[in-house]
């Protein structure tokens, strides 16, 4: 099949790349860029491993083509930690909080989560919640999570972090 030539910006370089038109985002993201923390956990958009963020929004990268980023802007969970390496709040968080078991859901849930907060900086419980409403979580029950995003608003916001109720 024909390839297109496609460039964007992910986290903060260009890159290029010949793709099929059929190629989805996510496939572009780990097999052309071997950018790897990008999962996939389903074949029907549901489970949200595969989040990145895509020109301000939290996108389900198997569910876009790469065709269709062209000349966007793209961030991974590679690219969250801090210019000088140390981890982001959300990735200390996720960390502090226990908030990961596997790890398979993680990076998805970080990017989202970090979409999370930049549109709501001091969510709910409940918001949080919601705002996370389409990544999915085998192992931790989604309890420590929330934790962890509150203590990521937290520090963000140098305000005192309140654990959700058990
Ligand atoms: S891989 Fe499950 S939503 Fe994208
Ligand atoms: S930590 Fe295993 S799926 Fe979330």
């Amino acid at each position: 099949m024909a390839k297109t030539h496609v460039t964007m910006r992910v986290n903060g370089s260009e890159v290029e790349g010949l793709v099929e038109p059929r190629t989805l985002l996510v496939h572009f993201i780990r097999e052309n860029l071997a950018l790897t923390g990008t999962h996939i956990g389903c074949e029907t958009t549901h489970c949200g491993a595969c989040t990145v963020d895509l020109d301000g929004m939290s996108v389900k990268s198997c569910t876009v083509f790469a065709v269709q980023a062209e000349g966007s802007e793209i961030t991974t969970i590679e690219g969250m930690a801090n210019a000088d390496g140390t981890l982001s709040a959300l990735q200390e968080g996720f960390r502090q909080m226990h908030g990961l078991q596997c790890g398979f859901c993680t990076p998805g849930m970080i990017v989202r989560a970090h979409r999370l907060l930049k549109e709501n900086p001091n969510p709910s419980e409940e918001e949080i919640r919601f705002g996370i409403a389409g990544n999915l979580c085998r192992c931790t029950g989604y309890q420590n999570i929330v934790k962890a995003i509150q203590y990521a608003a937290a520090k963000i916001n140098g305000t005192e972090f309140r654990e959700a109720a058990e």
